[in-house]
């Protein structure tokens, strides 16, 4: 998730280009660049790192122009360095480009551009465009930025310029955000609306397969294949720190709803064109050596080590190969048993949490492959495994983790699916059916997320209360894990996860009158058992709430007090649609209880100390 800011008109564009992207730096980002037409032609200045960096380079040398673009850069394909950082150019340095999303299909662009003598400096996917539109021009950029897009496949925002027209400052959007600021003589674009909110709250909102072509007097809307549109301009009346909640009240419900986007995000360019089977090409990991894996040890703490309950799950069941879990602080302690044909998964959100770092060294000291699931490329993990999947969640603000153990489910469904298809453990029918389930859920979370308000009146009802229990089986236990650390670290409501069928071996003593039960009754293999279990539970007069499919409220509500229907996926795929009322069930209690959502107390969002 990166930022982009655009300018035309008679300001400091460096200036206006440098605020802009300060008002983005709450988003994170690992680099930062412009690039302003100057009376030398069009120069860039970017640097790696925090955006101080780029100011002091750009001390003493300022870029002094009418019209420049400019990008904080997340990274996605190429690590974070000056080189990798947008914006990007072509070999004649007469167009520039900034670039949020992914074209998916940018190696084959790469190889086919580089078979025509272009040359590329970076290892990203954005050089290509600047590539593209160079090779398409003629005379016109808003034609070759047409006809270049026609080639790209992905979702992509885009600020372009050109030294041959320096009136014009040209915006694409294509499933990725992009808004249009109208001031008195000059325009903006952004990616956000925090970057232009103190310069003109006058926006025009691009829908995707939309373009902006701006002058410093005009604005022009058009469909990518020309066709003009007009569009009402919207006044934004948000504050600025509203606006970098993308109008939400706290970062972590912003998070929430941004899930179906992680979600198509990180299948992005992981499934292949006929939709049906998982391509991973950045794994170095050959196929012998998938072949020849004999065990997997997954480790991560906290919500990333949940998101690895279900990794096993995904991996165990469609790829018979043996599977452990490891919280990350103990791995190391009790002499795991590491051969050179172990995988080692470590999963880590931020990339840097000591323990996970130290586990993940200590199991590539005893031979394992190391595999990364991370949502920060140049992170110390990302950096130290063999191979790398990156979550493509866009930076997440909030301390408590949503976004990114979704994604980190998506990856591990993908993952299974690849190992899948190279051990030749399921049938190519039987992982497409999973392929298809998985691009519906995106949809289907949208879904719940548009009827918040059943799970909003139960958490105002669970937050005056001290203690309360999850139960569930199987995948739906992997998923009362998270509900319950969710709820933990941001109301500070005591609560315990339990598998529904240990209950009984202890912790029924601690079910009395009226304390609240969370069942998640989703994996029909397990239902009937699961429905033994809560009876269990009913019986000591607990007030207990199922999260469980429509199909099963009926006979569910003979021993609940209520039950909440999510939508139907195949049971595998369950956890990544019944985590998110458990999401909003925290975040809700914890407002009602009148906590610093964001920013609960003892915890920091990357635990660097082990
Ligand atoms: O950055 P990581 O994914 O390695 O962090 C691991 C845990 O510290 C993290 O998931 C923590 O449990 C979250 N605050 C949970 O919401």
């Amino acid at each position: 998730m990166c930022g982009i800011v655009g300018y035309i008109g008679k300001k400091d564009t460096q200036a206006v280009l440098i605020e802009g992207l300060k008002k983005l730096e709450y988003r994170g980002y690992d680099s930062a660049g412009i690039a302003v037409f100057t009376n030398q032609g069009l120069q860039i200045a970017k640097a790696q790192g925090r955006l101080a960096n780029l100011e002091s380079k750009l001390e003493g040398t300022p870029l002094v122009g009418s019209a420049g673009i400019g990008h904080t850069r997340w990274a996605t394909h190429g690590k974070p360095s000056d080189v990798n950082s947008h914006p990007h150019t072509d070999n004649s340095h007469k167009f520039s480009v900034v670039h949020n999303g992914i074209v998916e299909n940018y190696l084959e662009l790469k190889d086919e551009l580089i078979s025509q003598g272009h040359h590329f400096v970076s290892e990203t996917d954005t050089e290509v465009i600047s590539h593209l539109i160079a090779r398409e021009y003629d005379g016109d950029i808003v034609k070759a930025v047409q006809k270049a897009i026609g080639y790209m496949r992905g979702a992509f925002a885009l600020g372009v310029l050109t030294e041959y027209e320096p009136d014009k400052l040209v915006a694409v959007r294509q499933a990725s955000p992009l808004i249009i600021g109208i001031g008195e003589g000059e325009n903006f674009i952004g990616s956000d609306i925090p970057a232009i909110l103190q310069y003109t709250r006058k926006v025009y909102i691009l829908n995707d397969g939309e373009m902006a072509v701006l002058t410093q007097d005009s604005v022009e809307l058009m469909t990518i294949e020309g066709n003009f549109i007009s569009r009402e301009m919207i006044h934004v009346d948000w504050d600025a720190v509203t606006a970098e909640k993308g109008g939400f009240e706290h970062f972590m419900l912003k998070e929430i709803h941004e899930q179906p986007k992680a979600y198509r995000d990180t299948m992005r360019g992981r499934i292949d064109e006929s939709g049906k089977k998982v391509v991973l090409p950045e794994l170095k990991l050959t196929a012998d050596q998938i072949k020849n894996i004999r065990n997997i040890q997954i480790i991560a703490c906290g919500t990333a080590y949940h998101a690895g309950l279900v990794g096993r799950s995904a991996i165990e069941s469609l790829v018979r190969i043996p599977v452990e879990t490891d919280v990350a602080s103990e791995y190391r302690y009790r002499s795991p048993i590491v051969t050179p044909e172990t995988l080692v998964i470590v999963v880590s959100q931020s990339g840097e949490t000591a323990d996970t770092l130290a586990a993940m060294r200590e199991a590539k000291a005893n031979g394992a492959h190391v595999l990364a699931i991370t949502n920060v490329v140049g992170s110390s993990i990302a950096r130290d495994a063999d191979d790398v999947i990156v979550t493509l969640a866009g930076p997440e603000i909030a301390v408590a983790s949503t976004k990114a153990y979704t994604s980190q489910l998506i990856a591990f469904y993908l993952l299974a699916l690849y190992l899948a298809e190279v051990r030749g453990t399921q049938t190519p029918e039987a992982v497409a059916q999973i392929v298809a389930a998985m691009q519906a859920l995106p949809e289907q979370v949208e879904s719940m997320l548009a009827k918040p308000d059943a799970i909003k009146a139960y958490a105002e009802h669970i937050s005056k209360h001290e203690h309360l229990f999850f139960i569930g089986r199987g995948l739906d236990y992997a998923v009362a894990q998270e509900g319950s650390l969710k709820l933990k670290e941001i109301s500070y409501i005591h609560s315990e996860a339990y598998a529904a069928g240990e209950l009984k071996h202890g912790t029924l003593a601690l079910i009395e009158e009226g304390i609240p039960v969370i069942a998640l009754a989703t994996q029909e293999a397990v239902l009937e058992k699961t429905v033994s279990n809560i009876k269990e539970v009913n019986a000591r007069g607990a007030d207990i709430m199922a999260i469980t499919h429509e199909e099963n409220v009926a006979g569910l509500l003979k021993s609940v007090d209520q039950a909440f229907a999510i939508p139907k996926t195949l049971p595998l795929l369950t956890p990544a649609l019944s985590v998110v009322p458990l999401q909003l069930l925290s975040y809700y209690a914890s407002l009602a209880r009148g906590n610093d959502v964001d920013k609960p107390r003892n915890l920091a969002k990357s635990v660097t100390v082990e």
